[in-house]
């Protein structure tokens, strides 16, 4: 009993004496070298980073010696890697999809003709996840059926397929127009009001 408390206060007292040499880590890309090249003490920390494909642990700047050696151990993990991109309603990616993208990976988005892109056409697979946003706006199309029954037409003649945005201009078949909607009206995402003319 006193004997087995003796070593350890003996082997307490050697602690302080306890270093931490450069670890030999080939996921390192830059270790912080020590002052004159003396290894690191009980509770030194010393800055690093890891190779590409590699992070340190969440929220870990700088490595520390502990009595285990260097903390975090491992000094570096893998990032996850990112699975198939989400798909885009109305469009698709440019180049085919791959089951799996390493992080920091870019893909490109377009849309289908007509079909105009809001936001940036890029997503990046960031830390195992894709980061990015964009939709693609609906065109509107313009039907002959729904202008006879509210008794307008087009003011010139023209496409009747709009982009989002678009703007397109109306005139009367029959009487005056009538109600608060204008006859100049631009195309929201597919959403395009159509005035009303009336005797
Ligand atoms: C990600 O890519 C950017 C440039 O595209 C680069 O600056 C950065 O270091 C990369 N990050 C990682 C962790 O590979
Ligand atoms: C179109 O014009 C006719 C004749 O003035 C009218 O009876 C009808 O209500 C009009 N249509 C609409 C949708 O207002």
């Amino acid at each position: 009993q006193s004997l087995a408390s003796t070593s350890v206060l003996s082997s307490l007292s050697f602690f302080p004496e306890l270093t931490c040499s450069r670890p030999h880590d080939r996921l390192l890309s830059y270790w912080e070298d020590s002052w004159r090249g003396e290894s690191k003490k009980l509770g030194d920390t010393a800055s690093y980073t890891c190779r590409s494909g590699y992070k340190r642990k969440d929220g870990v700047t700088r490595a520390t010696c502990t009595r285990d050696g260097w903390e975090p151990n491992p000094l570096c993990q893998e990032i996850p890697p990112c699975g198939t991109p989400p798909p885009l309603e109305d469009g698709d990616t440019k180049t085919a999809m791959k089951e799996h993208y390493s992080h920091n990976e870019t893909i490109e988005y377009m849309c289908q003709s007509y079909y105009i892109m809001e936001g940036e056409p890029y997503k990046t697979c960031l830390y195992g996840e894709w980061t990015g946003h964009m939709r693609c706006l609906r065109p509107c199309i313009v039907n002959e059926d729904e202008m006879r029954q509210h008794n307008i037409t087009l003011k010139s003649s023209g496409t009747k397929y709009l982009v989002h945005d678009e703007i397109i201009e109306f005139r009367c078949t029959r009487g005056l127009p009538m109600g608060n909607v204008a006859m100049r009206q631009r195309c929201n995402s597919g959403v395009l009001v159509l005035p009303t003319c009336r005797e």
